[in-house]
């Protein structure tokens, strides 16, 4: 059952054609990798899901019904994303940071900022929740401490609890594996395999080790066009993902 559909997505800007006819799938449970060299369009492939660019040709559908979501409604569509540049708040400990995934299921309106026993009972459970969380990315004994103080994959994994404060059906990971070690990108494998089959996810990275490990379906993408897709054995062997890669490599 196909939980996420990109159908046939163009985007053009500023007389560029970013997209061309770009169409993936994402299956209930799995984990979908989106490769490509520099610039061929992967973060505007997410960037269209979110809401952030509009395509000018193509459709999105999730369960089989055309959406057209706005960034703030991906949340509460069961979606969550991480961006390429982390994206935490620096004002925030880590802690809060995690809590704040949880959009969701935020106390909103009217009346949210009185502090009933209700709603600190809440709290309470939010920052429960972040912290197993933070245990589970084993990340635990950062959560009081400030982002910019912490090591770059540190700061990533954080990242990672904090998509999974709102319990989303879908994963969206924009190159989780950039600017980290090699045996953090072990783990990370490991971590990122671990949230299947409760939930799928689609994943942007450019760490062929990372990708090939993880990934049960890869797409890949060449200045905007769709070039291969295919299960991960096959997708290494692939003469054109090897021309995309190497020509990258040399230039
Ligand atoms: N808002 C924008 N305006 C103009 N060009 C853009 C915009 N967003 C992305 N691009 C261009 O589109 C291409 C694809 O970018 P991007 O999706 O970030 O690639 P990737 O994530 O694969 O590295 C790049 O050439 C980039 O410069
Ligand atoms: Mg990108």
């Amino acid at each position: 059952m196909s939980l996420l559909r990109v159908s046939g997505i163009s985007v053009r800007i500023g007389g560029l054609q970013i997209l061309d006819d770009v169409s993936l799938d994402v299956p209930e449970g799995r984990i979908v990798g989106l490769i490509g060299p520099n610039g061929a369009g992967k973060t505007t492939v997410f960037n269209v899901i979110s809401g952030f660019v509009a395509p000018t040709a193509g459709h999105i559908e999730w369960r089989g019904r055309r959406q057209q979501w706005q960034p703030h409604d991906l949340a509460g569509a069961g979606i969550a994303r991480t961006l390429q540049a982390v994206g935490l708040f620096d004002s925030l400990n880590v802690l809060q940071n995690v809590v704040l995934g949880a959009q969701r299921e935020q106390h909103t309106g009217a009346g949210s900022f009185l502090s009933s026993p209700r709603m600190r009972r809440r709290d309470r459970e939010l920052q429960g929740r972040a912290q197993s969380l933070l245990e589970q990315f084993g990340v635990a004994d950062a959560a009081l401490r400030m982002p910019a103080d912490l090591p770059y994959p540190t700061r990533k994994r954080v990242a990672l609890a904090r998509a999974l404060m709102s319990d989303p059906e879908l994963v969206m990971l924009d190159e989780p594996a950039g600017g980290i070690s090699a045996a953090d990108i072990a783990e990370l494998s490991t971590l990122v395999r671990a949230m299947k089959p409760e939930r799928s996810v689609l994943v942007v990275e450019h760490h062929m080790d990372f990708v090939m490990g993880v990934c049960d379906h890869i797409y890949v993408l060449d200045a905007g066009r769709l070039i291969a897709e295919g299960d991960p054995a096959s997708i290494r062997d692939n003469p054109a993902v090897r021309v995309a890669y190497l020509g990258e490599a040399a230039a």
